[in-house]
């Protein structure tokens, strides 16, 4: 590989949320961080030298963006996903959260009902209910590989007049689904017909494993193209999350200028000088750099598969088709959330995500991020084993 994906990197002194706020979440630093989505690689070195080159002007004022910033992205959409959009489709944004949550201002009233698929991201939650929306819940469901699903006849019963717009997180954090395209179909179609507007959160969209291939929701047809707003952006893609920085593309001419509209009232419009440059090179020079990257993430997940297959069978685990997360079962040990929680924190010493974070549907499972050099997810394995051995010989005691 041209790109060193084993190096450990010290981020002690990174300001870095996934290392230094552990103590605020699980009450110690003492742990190995494989929780929050950010990756421990250096980003690309195409985005390394656009920022240095950008830093050593020595001036950082306001920004301008030029054609070639739209531009890059179209091109990326197009090359990566097939995906024909347009420049003025486009509008900037700090984060695909802080946009959600304008959308969800702009798109419906206090009251209305939005939809999302449980077990998922939870700020899909919080920013439905801190907007003093009705959240309604269509779990997923799982097939009889125990892969996710979407429930449709479950959708369809809990669809009424209140219900306004449905949040689809495509790929799908934490379960890892690359959702095919007729799968997606008889979504939009159920949107569709119920005149729901539909958001697809795509920021994982880059992350997909061989074998896989992403559909951008709004790619499959006109009519879906109107009736949705697509959240993408380079920071998962490429470690730049500290750059805040993601594009909505918005093909209905009513729905950008709302969204327009909302980010002039609270004067966002304007890149930081560092995620202009980082953004650009990234679409137009990062791809090298990503296929290793994505060679790499799937050999830690082969890794852990294998490693829990041959030493922790009682964790249950289905390959995910896409991102950097792993959903793991842990429901065959038998604990309570506390006694799972604690195994994970007190004794294995290592930060997962709570499977409660991401709805109640994900009790008994932790999230584990693998975007980290391999030695890590061994490092991360073994502690988890050694509790996990630990727990049958207190109880075998
Ligand atoms: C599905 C999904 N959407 C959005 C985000 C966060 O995006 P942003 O930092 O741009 O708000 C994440 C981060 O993990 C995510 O997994």
């Amino acid at each position: 590989m041209k790109y060193n994906f084993d190096c450990i990197i010290d981020r002690s002194n990174n300001f870095s949320a996934k290392w230094s706020e552990m103590e605020k979440k699980y009450g110690s630093n003492d742990l190995l961080p494989m929780w929050v989505a950010d990756m421990d690689f250096k980003t690309a070195p195409c985005i390394v030298d656009a920022i240095r080159e950008r830093l050593d002007q020595e001036i950082y004022g306001y920004t301008t963006r030029p054609d070639s910033y739209n531009e890059s992205i179209v091109n990326w959409v197009k090359k990566r996903h097939d995906w024909d959009i347009k420049s003025e489709w486009l509008i900037y944004s700090p984060g695909v959260i802080p946009s959600i949550s304008l959308l969800i201002q702009q798109l419906t009233n206090e009251g209305d009902k939005i939809i999302i698929q449980q077990p998922v991201y939870s700020p899909f939650a919080n920013v439905v209910k801190d907007n003093n929306r009705e959240l309604v819940v269509n779990s997923l469901k799982k097939d009889e590989n125990g892969r996710y699903v979407m429930d449709y006849e479950d959708l369809e019963s809990k669809i009424d007049k209140n219900v306004k717009l449905f949040i689809l997180c495509n790929p799908h954090n934490p379960v890892g689904r690359v959702w095919e395209k007729e799968e997606l179909i008889k979504l939009g179609e159920i949107c569709l017909k119920n005149n729901i507007k539909v958001i697809s959160d795509e920021i994982h969209s880059d992350i997909i494993f061989k074998n896989y291939k992403h559909t951008p929701f709004a790619s499959i047809s006109e009519a879906f193209s109107k009736n949705s707003i697509t959240c993408i952006a380079p920071t998962k893609t490429f470690n730049i999350a500290g750059l805040q920085t993601s594009v909505v593309v918005l093909p209905n001419e009513e729905d950008y200028k709302l969204l327009d509209k909302a980010f002039t009232t609270i004067d966002i419009k304007r890149n930081n000088c560092f995620s202009l440059v980082a953004s650009q090179a990234a679409y137009n020079h990062g791809e090298e750099w990503l296929e290793e990257l994505l060679e790499y993430i799937e050999g830690n997940i082969d890794f852990l598969i294998d490693y829990l297959r041959t030493n922790i069978p009682q964790i249950k685990v289905v390959k995910p088709e896409g991102t950097y997360l792993v959903w793991l079962d842990f429901s065959e040990l038998g604990l309570d959330d506390d006694d799972l929680s604690n195994l994970i924190k007190e004794k294995a010493k290592v930060a997962l995500n709570n499977g409660l974070a991401f709805g109640v549907e994900g009790k008994g499972y932790q999230r584990i991020n693998l975007a980290c050099p391999r030695s890590m997810v061994k490092e991360s394995l073994e502690r988890i084993k050694k509790a996990v051995d630990s727990l049958e010989t207190s109880i075998s005691l």
